[in-house]
């Protein structure tokens, strides 16, 4: 039996061994690999056709260094002029403070990094989680991500974002660890796709958006996670599996998969001002995904131009100055693994920017990055009295303040109710998000039937109470919300059998029902007797599907589905139900897809309902949508294969590569879910973007409006030198830790313990031999990248422009109101095996009343029309023949129109027939560490260490010429304190 360690687990499991990753051998983990440049690795100089799957075991991404220095681009101009004010005033040890936890459990949130008492300037208050603050009371259980995305619905899904984050503020939480967008989804078994929107990185990108506008406008901040490639729960940490110690996975993703698929919805993040990015456990092409250059510092803070900070997972930082160099801004929970006592920052940054391993400049970008986000967000105005007014370790009043060092017993938890009225829009956001999938005029029901049943486990109660399984790890009762860190505590749950009763009663009607889950004898009894002549009714069957982080198991589903079947033998309770009963409706409460072969199609199952993760309001929404109260509109945002088989993609179960690190490949390209079934000419049973309503609605006259294409033009020139702030003493003596200091035990300090950097960083390793790339220390002004933007965040600034405007005609063609959600799709041409069938660009959710016709309007920017061109590193137009498609569903698109994007000799259409290199794209913009001149150090270091300095990033331990800082400082200190 394996254990795999995730992070966060508050009491459900210990942590691995770090022994393995604590032994200094060489320069790497006790396992590493070398790495091994795959020929075909589709980054800056790699010459292929067309990456199609470019992920390949072992494969690397290039070095970029140095960290791209944040500028204060577009609206971040005015937060970055406070944050540099505030940041220019401190000390070494104050701005170390800022980028580092004070250690698990060490404060009141599940992260907290150290305070400035010199300015009364609190610790922030990291708090998860993306459906609600968890850990705590008094406040609301959201609906999950995946049910957020089935609304379709942009102002739902801001109103979402608003409540959760007024909720984070009003508990005074300041940044709420959320929205998700990685993982994206790209295996259905993926154990927390569901705390994200959609396996689709376009409708995932709209929503993250939204998410991100409205939690912010409520003056918190948020942490759009988790970067990148994080699409597995086996395996995400290094650790022990069947007693071989094992280094985190590794997603191998090429370069144009990278731009297409998985960094999509993180530049809609970050073009909506997320404050924060939280890197990552995994390893993206071999290098961790905290210290990955590549991802962080080229893709992140440079194409991108992200202008918050980088924090990490809790305990995915895995070097000192290696992350700081590969561009981590805030490390979480601060301490090396949980409440170890050491820590690769804190004593150790003060130690390296000492000792000149980090630089100040990267430091003091840091600092300003975290104080950025905080302005940018209006903190200072936000602020509510006792914050944190709770404890993410208790709900008991009194207690430790610092919980781990059981210190400091004090008030801390004031039960602050922050719920307001948010129980309306939960209701109304589940209810919206549900997925009628079949209806064979069963729906709506009537309220005047003769006998309603409900029957399976997922209808009741949890007997252990709606709290009752720490981190919601079980799958007893009505599943609300999967589980692990992306939870939150409900401040009750209605269930379905409680809201159907009370609805049935509320007509004089019948009602029973049978929730123990294998009392089939029971249900097949009840189920006869509606069936009867003289009675009828209904039979609503309810069965679920669940899945969560890695760190809890759950009948033997270590985070990730180990299937795609109904748990808890839902096939058997929807036959056994419905081989008697003739109106027997299914309702399912699920992660993701599930397998539904068995029942379909069965005479008798007369309608079918995807209810999601609805949170609190479950049985209230489901019953709004039963009785028609609610119509539903919402469209599944994953596709419902035939087969675990049919969805071409999986995930990696065992190691693949001995004791050195599993090689996830992703090898499907950009061909998952709908791509990849348009693709293989796979039939699903439920495609994307399908959804039924109680109404009918037709589709006429597509109309398309062009606005032109503008000569794109890469982004040139350069930025300005890397500034630094206020003045560091080199005097050690300063750094000391005050007379009389009242130390909390196993805290994580900025402070030094002598005057002796080796003696205070207690290290062994002190002093070693490394060399780091030299190009993460050049603070000289670096060029922007073509597909980069020195005019705001988000990319080239063209890619935004609007080029084309669709409009059509939607008409209710029944007789009640309804909602439609109309979905545009563009078919960018080109080779099957190149570009997807069709791809989602546009949608618009619209109530309309019977007979009415309305018209739909969506907008195609560049972006849109685009295709990532791994030879120019840029966006292009290429000149395969689009065409645009309006309609209900990615296999039911009604309406189509050529779009044309040859026009006038703009340089963003390609002349060649593949992206050929284009000469009229810059090439040459990566950051200063070209490939020449990194390989050069690589070449240097493959001597000496496997780690070779291309990937500095994959080198674990903080070490340099100069300093080894891994210890913390505090580690050393037996004398003193
Ligand atoms: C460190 O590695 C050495 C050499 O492989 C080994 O002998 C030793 O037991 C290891 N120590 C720990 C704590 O893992
Ligand atoms: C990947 O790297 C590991 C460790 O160096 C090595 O054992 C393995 O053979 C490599 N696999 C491939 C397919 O190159
Ligand atoms: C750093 O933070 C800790 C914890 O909040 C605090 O005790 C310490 O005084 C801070 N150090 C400085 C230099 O402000």
């Amino acid at each position: 039996m394996h254990l795999l360690w995730g992070a966060l687990a508050a009491s459900a499991s210990l942590p691995f061994s770090q022994a393995a990753v604590k032994n200094h051998t060489g320069n790497g983990f006790p396992n590493g690999r070398a790495a091994v440049p795959f020929p075909n690795v589709v980054y800056p100089g790699a010459s292929v056709p067309y990456a199609v799957a470019g992920a390949k075991t072992n494969q690397t991404s290039p070095p970029s260094y140095p960290s791209p220095w944040g500028t204060g681009l577009g609206d971040w101009a005015e937060a970055y002029e406070k944050a540099i004010a505030f940041v220019s005033q401190l000390t070494l040890t104050e701005k170390v403070n800022l980028t580092t936890g004070v250690g698990w459990e060490g404060d009141k949130c599940v992260g907290n990094n150290g305070a400035i008492p010199r300015l009364a300037f609190n610790s922030m208050c990291m708090e998860d989680s993306p459906l609600g603050v968890r850990d705590t009371d008094f406040n609301s259980a959201f609906s999950a991500g995946v049910t957020t995305a089935a609304t379709w619905d942009r102002q739902l899904i801001y109103q979402r974002g608003f409540d959760m984050g007024s909720e984070h503020r009003d508990k005074g939480v300041d940044v709420q660890l959320g929205p998700v967008v990685g993982p994206l989804g790209r295996a259905p078994e993926g154990g927390r796709n569901w705390e994200g929107f959609s396996d689709d990185p376009y409708l995932a990108g709209q929503a993250v958006m939204a998410t991100v506008q409205g939690m912010q406008d409520a003056g918190i901040m948020a942490c759009t996670k988790h970067f990148i490639g994080n699409e597995q729960e086996h395996f995400r940490e290094p650790g022990e599996f069947d007693g071989v110690e094992l280094p985190g996975y590794s997603s191998n993703v090429d370069d144009r998969t990278m731009h297409e698929m998985y960094l999509w919805p993180f530049a809609d993040a970050i073009r909506a001002g997320t404050a924060s990015i939280m890197c990552s456990y995994n390893q993206i092409n071999n290098s961790y995904a905290c210290q990955n250059s590549y991802t962080l510092n080229h893709l992140l803070k440079n194409e991108l131009g992200f202008q918050g900070f980088v924090m990490s997972d809790w305990s995915a930082q895995h070097s000192g100055v290696s992350s700081a160099l590969a561009g981590l801004d805030m490390t979480m929970p601060g301490d090396e693994s949980f409440d170890s006592g050491t820590a690769y920052w804190g004593a150790n940054l003060t130690i390296a920017v000492l000792n000149g391993t980090v630089p100040q400049w990267r430091l003091d970008d840091m600092c300003v990055r975290i104080m950025a986000g905080y302005y940018y967000v209006d903190r200072p105005n936000n602020m509510v009295p006792d914050a944190p007014n709770f404890s993410a370790w208790t709900t008991d009043t009194y207690g430790p303040y610092h919980w781990y060092a059981n210190k400091d017993v004090t008030q801390i938890n004031y039960h602050v109710d922050v719920q307001g009225n948010h129980a309306q829009g939960i209701r109304a956001l589940a209810a919206a998000g549900t997925v009628l999938l079949k209806n064979n005029g069963a729906l709506p029901l009537t309220g005047n039937e003769r006998l309603t049943t409900v029957f399976g486990e997922d209808a009741g109660e949890n007997g252990w109470g709606p709290n009752g399984c720490g981190d919601r790890g079980c799958d007893n009762g009505t599943l609300a919300m999967g589980w692990g860190s992306g939870t939150a505590n409900f401040p009750y749950l209605i269930t379905p059998q409680e809201a159907i009763k009370a609805e049935v009663r509320a007509n004089n009607g019948n009602f029973e029902s049978v929730t123990s889950s294998a009392a089939f004898n029971q249900m097949q009894a009840l189920a006869n007797r509606v069936g009867q002549p003289g009675v009828g009714g209904a039979c609503i069957v309810f069965a679920n599907s669940d899945s969560g982080e890695g760190y809890i198991t759950v009948d033997h589903n270590e985070g990730d589905r180990n299937n795609l079947t109904l748990w808890n033998a839902g096939n058997h309770l929807i036959k056994t139900v419905a081989d008697y009963c003739n109106n027997t409706i299914v309702v399912m409460h699920t992660v993701g897809p599930v397998l539904v072969d068995s029942f379909y199609d069965h005479p008798n199952v007369t309608a079918i309902l995807w209810a999601g993760l609805p949170g609190q309001e479950s049985g209230n929404s489901i019953t709004d949508i039963l009785y028609g109260k609610v119509n539903p509109g919402g469209k599944t945002p994953f596709t419902w294969g035939k087969t675990r088989a049919s969805y071409g993609t999986d995930l990696l179960y065992m190691p693949n590569e001995g004791d050195a690190a599993p090689q996830l490949d992703f090898d499907a390209g950009i061909f998952t879910d709908y791509r990849g079934f348009d693709r293989r000419n796979e039939t699903p049973i439920y495609e994307f973007g399908f959804g039924l309503s109680y109404t009918t609605f037709s589709y006429s006259n597509l109309q398309v409006q062009s606005h032109g294409i503008t000569p794109y033009v890469p982004t040139t020139g350069n930025t300005p030198a890397a500034p630094t702030y206020g003045t560091v003493s080199n005097d050690t003596s300063d750094y000391l830790v005050p007379e009389g200091f009242d130390r909390v035990p196993v805290y994580i300090y900025p402070f030094l313990n002598s005057t002796s950097l080796n003696a205070s960083s207690g290290d062994p390793m002190y002093g070693i031999d490394y060399t780091f790339p030299a190009g993460g220390y050049d603070s000289s002004a670096q060029p922007y990248l073509g597909a980069g933007s020195n005019v705001a965040p988000g990319g080239n600034q063209q890619l935004y422009d609007v080029i084309f405007t669709v409009t059509a005609d939607i008409t209710n063609t029944g007789s009640v109101v309804g909602d439609e959600v109309a979905q545009l799709y563009i078919s960018l041409g080109g080779p099957s095996d190149y570009n997807a069938k069709v791809v989602l660009r546009g949608f618009d959710r619209i109530t309309i009343s019977p007979g009415a016709t309305v018209t739909f309007s969506a907008d195609i920017t560049r972006r849109d029309l685009s295709n990532w061109d791994i030879d120019t590193q840029n966006w292009v137009i290429n000149d395969y023949p689009k065409t645009v498609y309006v309609g209900t569903s990615s296999r039911k698109l009604y309406l189509s129109s050529p779009l044309d994007t040859s026009s006038s000799g703009s340089s963003n259409t390609t002349s060649s027939s593949m992206m050929s290199s284009a000469s009229s794209y810059s090439t040459s913009t990566v950051w200063s560490a070209p490939v020449s001149s990194a390989s050069t150090e690589s070449a240097a270091s493959t001597e000496s260490a496997p780690w070779t300095a291309s990937t500095p990033e994959t080198t674990p331990w903080a070490a340099s010429t100069e300093s080894a800082p891994t210890w913390s400082a505090w580690s050393a200190a037996s004398s003193g304190w």
